[in-house]
């Protein structure tokens, strides 16, 4: 096989003809694959799931950042291919892991889907080509986990492959910035590997930040996610003790958000969710221990964040005691909102689902409605949950229920319908104050 040279793979990239891999098309990968073919690199994407595969040839999108007609015009113009074929892994230069990053049972990293798709690279991948690591993990991981697979393979890290890393920051939902908008990280083991991934970014993102080390970008991305989890764990701390003082958070936050400088609102809200706050600051926790150090800050927030469920219920349970002189066990009540944050259809790691788990434990009577989770699907956690379905809104008969919990604030849910109810509403992210609805009936939890 012959060598393919630095300069070689460099021009190709800037003349668009290196072919790319991005290998798993989820809510990373997929606009990834998109925006880059968009470009005009040529684009293959690559996945274990054969229905992701067959939904995407047919045009349909599953991720809310990629549009149907985006997939039509790149698959008619002959941009992208999808495949779960990884032989065809043969044939590309750059290669793109957007692979998950779970945690264990135990939880600690779970490396062994980035671990499965280097060593595919690694079977596949001809000399002189990029590898970048997308996934979300802990500081360290190209250098001790993707050079080693790569190099048992027989390749020279810097000579026969180049490794970099650069870290996804997507913000499902959020309709004012998109892959190409939103400045991205890049970092290379070596001078070179540096170059090209700057070079393979700088294709389709505006802004590229190179930074010195992989170790550099993997620690940027994790402090990210840490300072949100921090400070969301501030706010429902707050949250709790203002409540308790009968002052409302909310206002609170608004009106420190006047201060032009040195501070930045966070909104408290029912727990945790996503794919990345309640998982990745434990990456770092547990590599810390390799250098005998706590995360205490992570921990602390950590348990603030995972506790917030108990206190909506616990919230739930007063008001309706107090309201209508019953028990859980015998409430009948409607969640709004089962995704983990608004406007999307993502529910990993989603707080509404402990709450309708700790309700139904309780003995309630749970019904919800989402406009954007039709169904439940399967999870690994609350395998029971699975094809609960979201009653649609202009099926819900107030005399059903006897309370309201909002979980998830989405734009396409009619507040206004719901103050007219006339139930008692536990709300825990001021979706109604925000819309100005009358305030009478309602709790903040
Ligand atoms: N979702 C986000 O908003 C977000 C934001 C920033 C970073 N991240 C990080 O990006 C990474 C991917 O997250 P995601 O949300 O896109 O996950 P996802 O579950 O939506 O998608 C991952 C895809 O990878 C596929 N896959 C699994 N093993 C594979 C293999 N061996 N080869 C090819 N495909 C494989 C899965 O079938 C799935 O389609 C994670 O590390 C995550 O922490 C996610």
């Amino acid at each position: 096989m012959s060598q393919r040279s630095f300069e070689t793979l460099l021009s190709q990239i800037e003349s668009l003809s290196a072919k790319v891999a991005v290998l798993g098309l989820g809510y990373v990968g997929l606009p990834l694959a998109v925006t880059a073919a968009r470009s005009g690199l040529h684009v293959t994407g690559f996945d274990i799931d054969p229905e992701k595969i067959d939904k995407l040839y047919a045009g349909q999108s599953y991720v809310g950042a990629v549009s149907e007609a985006d997939l039509t015009e790149l698959l008619e113009m002959g941009r992208v291919a999808w495949t779960a074929d990884f032989t065809q892994l043969a044939e590309m230069d750059v290669f793109v892991i957007c692979v998950p990053t779970p945690l264990t049972e135990h939880r600690e990293p779970d490396l062994s889907y980035v671990i499965a798709t280097t060593e595919e690279i690694a079977r596949h991948i001809t000399p002189g080509s990029l590898v970048i690591l997308e996934s979300t993990t802990y500081p360290g991981t190209t250098d001790e986990v993707l050079t080693p697979i790569l190099a048992q393979a027989g390749l020279a890290p810097g000579k026969d492959v180049f490794i970099g890393f650069s870290p996804e920051r997507e913000d499902p939902g959020n309709a004012h910035y998109k892959t190409s908008t939103i400045p991205k990280i890049v970092a290379g083991d070596g001078e070179e590997a540096r170059q090209l991934v700057e070079a393979f970014y700088g294709k389709f993102v505006h802004n590229v930040v190179p930074v010195s080390k992989t170790r550099t970008a993997e620690a940027i991305k994790i402090t990210e996610n840490i300072f949100r989890a921090v400070n969301i764990a501030l706010v429902n701390e707050l949250k709790v003790i203002f409540d308790a003082m009968e002052i409302g958070v909310w206002e609170v936050i608004d009106g420190a958000a006047t201060k032009p400088f040195g501070f930045m609102p966070f909104y408290p809200g029912p727990g945790l969710g996503g794919h990345c706050i309640p998982i990745d600051p434990f990456y770092l926790t547990w590599k810390a221990r390799e250098y005998h150090l706590s995360t205490r800050f992570i921990e602390l927030a950590g348990e603030i964040n995972s506790v917030m469920p108990d206190y909506v219920v616990a919230r739930l349970r007063d008001v309706i005691d107090r309201r209508l002189g019953i028990g859980l066990s015998r409430a009948r009540i409607l969640i709004i909102g089962i995704a983990y944050k608004k406007n999307v259809s993502d529910m990993r790691e989603s707080p509404s689902v402990r709450l309708l788990s700790l309700l139904r434990e309780a003995g309630a009577h749970v019904t919800f409605h989402d406009p954007h989770v039709p169904e439940i699907p399967r999870m690994r956690e609350y395998p029971e949950l699975k094809g609960s379905v979201s009653l649609p809104f202009d099926e819900i008969d107030p005399a059903d229920f006897d309370a309201i919990l909002i979980a998830t604030d989405h734009d396409a849910v009619d507040y206004a319908a719901l103050a007219a109810m006339n139930l008692p509403i536990i709300d825990t992210r001021n979706a109604m104050q925000r819309r100005g609805l009358p305030m009478e009936n309602v709790a903040k939890a």
